[in-house]
């Protein structure tokens, strides 16, 4: 379980993209609870002005926001900054992976979207928030495990891995004004991103040794650490917060690919071969857990 440590951003400003729902709402939530005031950045501005409303007017605004437009975005600091002179720390939450179709019939728009909106759309909130940064702020922003290993999704995971390295060259760029920048990247987070998924955010339980997938408080409890002055000494890193998802083999053993060995592999025993099949990924995954003649040693 997660705790609020109180005060720890008391006197900071915070922006937090993605806000009205999900990581994004329980990371605005954790830096309010932890005294910060905190300004909820949203493209779905009626989800941010909910959450905004169970705190004092003084502490929370909801502005509207949406990454894949500059105007909007610079709109969105430019209301942050009638509020509140400055700003400590950018938490880039907002993103998704959206629905698409297999690399040989995907458009060149279909990419750019999902490129759009996962990575440039960052860049755009961290042009605009840098000259309001003050010295000892920090960046921290949302990847995925699917930067980092390989789940399915192309153009989401590409977007997710340009996190890390936009996130390396900042850290440098921005050390002579000591502002750090750094990335979470989660596993499986129980969001509405997987409402409507056959068994749900649970599904990867088998893939994830932990047992259970994370909460959106965990993630919350990863970005304020590390936009903390506990983080004072860590910059340009990306840190995998996913219940050990990453630690094994069993990543490659969910793949298609992998099924399909099993499968054929089977076929060669003369008893069938595996039977699960599927990608992992933070919208669309494989719930089943490799096994059969093929198993990894
Ligand atoms: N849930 C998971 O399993 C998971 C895993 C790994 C990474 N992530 C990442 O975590 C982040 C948050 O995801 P979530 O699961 O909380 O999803 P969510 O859909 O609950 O929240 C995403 C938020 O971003 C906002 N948003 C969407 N498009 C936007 C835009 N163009 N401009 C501004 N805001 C926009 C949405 O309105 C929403 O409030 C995303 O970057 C996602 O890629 C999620």
């Amino acid at each position: 379980m997660t705790t609020a440590i109180p005060d720890r951003f008391s006197g900071s400003v915070v922006f937090v993209t993605g806000a009205g729902h999900g990581i994004g709402r329980a990371t605005a939530r954790r830096f309010l609870a932890e005294g910060a005031r905190v300004v909820l950045a949203d493209v779905d501005l009626g989800a941010a002005q909910q959450v905004a409303r169970d705190h004092d007017p003084d502490y929370a605004l909801a502005v509207e926001c949406d990454q894949t437009s500059t105007a909007s975005v610079a709109d969105a600091v430019h209301r942050a900054g009638q509020w509140a002179s400055h700003l400590d720390v950018l938490a880039n939450v907002a993103g998704g992976a959206v629905p698409h179709p297999p690399i040989e019939e995907m458009g060149d728009a279909e990419w750019a979207y999902e490129l759009d909106l996962n990575l440039t759309g960052v860049m755009r909130c961290i042009r605009a928030a840098v000259p309001r940064m003050r010295t000892g702020g920090a960046i921290v922003s949302v990847s995925s495990i699917n930067a980092l290993a390989a789940f399915g999704s192309e153009p989401y995971s590409a977007a997710k891995a340009g996190l890390s390295a936009l996130t390396r060259n900042l850290a440098v760029e921005l050390a002579p004004r000591q502002i750090r920048v750094n990335v979470v990247a989660p596993g499986t987070v129980r969001t509405r991103v997987w409402d409507g998924q056959p068994g749900g955010a649970d599904r990867n339980n088998p893939l994830i040794p932990l047992g259970r997938p994370g909460e959106p408080e965990d993630i919350a409890a990863a970005i304020t650490f590390l936009a903390s002055g506990d983080a004072a000494w860590i910059t340009g890193i990306t840190m995998p917060v996913d219940g050990g998802m990453l630690t094994g083999p069993q990543q490659v053993t969910s793949t298609a690919a992998w099924q399909e060995y099993l499968r054929r592999s089977g076929e060669a025993a003369g008893d069938g071969g595996g039977d699960s099949h599927g990608e992992v990924d933070d919208a669309r995954s494989s719930a089943d857990a490799p096994s059969g003649p093929g198993a990894l040693p």
